[in-house]
């Protein structure tokens, strides 16, 4: 039995495992993290590789399929199938990492990337084995400059150790791993936007399908996984699927990082089992800053639907925030303590939705651009009870009718701010202002505030 297997036996006779096990994050703040040498000495590093290479490729993608990982980029799709599901033609296949990491509130996989670059690297060549690629990109947002410094100099030092490139280690597996920068534009992190941006093509999404395991970059068969997704499967791999699945729901294995933001007292990147509850993560963050109540949570980055003080008793796995009408998103947690205007706060999320449309399709160019403006009007004390009628009205013409998911997303929090908060929007009609301002003088700050949440 592997160490860390009996690690988490004992933290669970504990009873200690909801708050208590980390699996990436173990090391992540100790001096040369990044350096292969630390990764080797202190992290088993690349171990998990050498097994791989003795197996079978099905047998890896068995294995994955049982830990019941699923994506942390934003749909939570299972790994495993996605791996079952590539093409097994001759064509040349492509591994893609989206490090995009474009939603606001997400900054998880920055810090993966400039502490743990070797995570990724080797759960990116174990990846390429199972999937019989030779060839993989590392994409990543342009903003990420000392990201792409850390994880070059990181896979210089993987070639030199003949874990990348020809032959790895020996066998007759080569595998070659570029790293490519976007140019900051929130739609190249949807995978098909990614790849049209990989090929130097404006980073607008395609009709899917073809999908990407078919008709991927450069119309060749790709996979696409999150960092964080690739992070995770060496370990996987070391101590063995079951030990992953058993930290996890039954559906969702392990423990994944959520970027904790907003009227917080610690924010941060925490590691949790996905067992854990909304409430917990907000207590073991410190709770809500200044001994303020908790208004509202954004549980799974600003695509989400937010949820009120009352709906925090739910785990956050994937599959209950879905029960519980938003989704798990990025795992990008944003607290709203009292006082923050809902109004204000989803117009902020609806500007920066206004902004990043690919404008492809009219409902999400027209929709978002709508929304914004009648979101603005209502925060300045300048909307109309009808306005009221038109926000429900205007996303049920978005929702599932466009090329990609964007427009489903700009829907979410439009919807639950309206329908949850729907007093605070009437007030602002009747009142012709914005209540907090009114009630408690305008505040100086609030713009400043608010773009600090945001
Ligand atoms: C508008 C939009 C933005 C997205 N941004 C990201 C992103 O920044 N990073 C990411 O990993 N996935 C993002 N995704 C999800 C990707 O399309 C894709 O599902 C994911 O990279 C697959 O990896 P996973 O299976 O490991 O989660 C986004 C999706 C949409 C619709
Ligand atoms: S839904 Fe929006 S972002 Fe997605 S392709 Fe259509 S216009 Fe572009």
């Amino acid at each position: 039995m592997g160490e860390e297997v009996k690690r988490v036996k004992r933290i669970k006779a504990e009873g200690k495992v909801v708050m208590d096990y980390s699996i990436l994050t173990k090391f992540i703040y100790e001096k040369d993290s990044h350096t292969i040498d630390f990764y080797r000495e202190k992290s088993s590093g690349y171990k998990a590789l050498s097994k791989v290479l003795t197996m079978n490729p099905e047998t890896i993608i068995d294995e994955v399929k049982k830990s019941n990982l699923r994506g942390r980029g934003g749909a939570g799709f299972p790994t495993g199938i996605k791996w079952s599901l590539r093409s097994k033609d001759n064509r040349p296949k492509y591994l893609v990492c989206n490090g995009d990491e474009g939603e606001p509130g997400t900054f998880k996989d920055r810090l993966l990337l400039s502490r743990l670059p070797h995570n990724l690297i080797e759960g990116m060549i174990i990846a390429a084995y199972a999937l019989s690629t030779h060839i993989g990109y590392v994409y990543l947002r342009g903003e990420f400059a000392k990201e792409y410094r850390v994880l070059e100099a990181a896979i210089k030092e993987a070639y030199a150790a003949r874990f990348l490139g020809k032959d790895i280690l020996g066998s007759s597996f080569s595998f070659d791993l570029y790293l490519y920068r976007g140019a900051g534009a929130y739609i190249c992190g949807e995978e098909t936007g990614l790849l049209n941006s990989l090929e130097g093509k404006s980073g607008r999404p395609r009709i899917k399908p073809p999908y990407p395991a078919q008709f991927g970059v450069f119309g060749m068969p790709t996979c696409v996984n999150n960092v964080e997704t690739f992070a995770v499967v060496p370990w996987i791999i070391r101590e063995g699927a079951e030990a992953f699945a058993n930290i996890g729901t039954e559906k969702s294995g392990g423990s994944r990082l959520f970027s904790v933001s907003g009227h917080i007292t610690h924010p941060g990147v925490y590691e949790l089992p996905l067992t854990v509850t909304l409430r917990e993560l907000i207590d073991k963050c410190g709770g809500v800053r200044d001994g303020k109540k908790l208004k509202a949570v954004i549980p799974g980055g600003a695509s989400s639907a937010i949820l009120t003080h009352q709906e925090i008793d739910v785990a956050m796995d994937f599959d209950s925030l879905v029960k519980a009408g938003t989704m798990a998103g990025s795992g990008a947690v944003i607290v709203l303590d009292e006082t923050v205007c809902i109004v204000e706060a989803a117009s902020i999320i609806l500007k920066f939705f206004e902004h990043e449309s690919c404008g492809q399709c009219s409902q999400c160019r027209e929709g978002s651009h709508w929304l914004a403006r009648i979101f603005h009007r209502i925060e300045r004390g300048e909307g109309t009870t009808s306005d009221l009628n038109l926000i429900p009205e205007i996303c049920s013409n978005m929702a599932g009718q466009t090329i990609c998911a964007f427009a489903d997303a700009v829907t979410g929090p439009a919807l639950s701010a309206i329908k949850k908060f729907k007093k605070e929007f009437e007030e602002h009609v009747f009142l012709k202002g914005c209540p907090f301002k009114i009630n408690n003088g305008p505040n100086p700050n609030g713009e400043k505030e608010l773009s600090n949440v945001f």
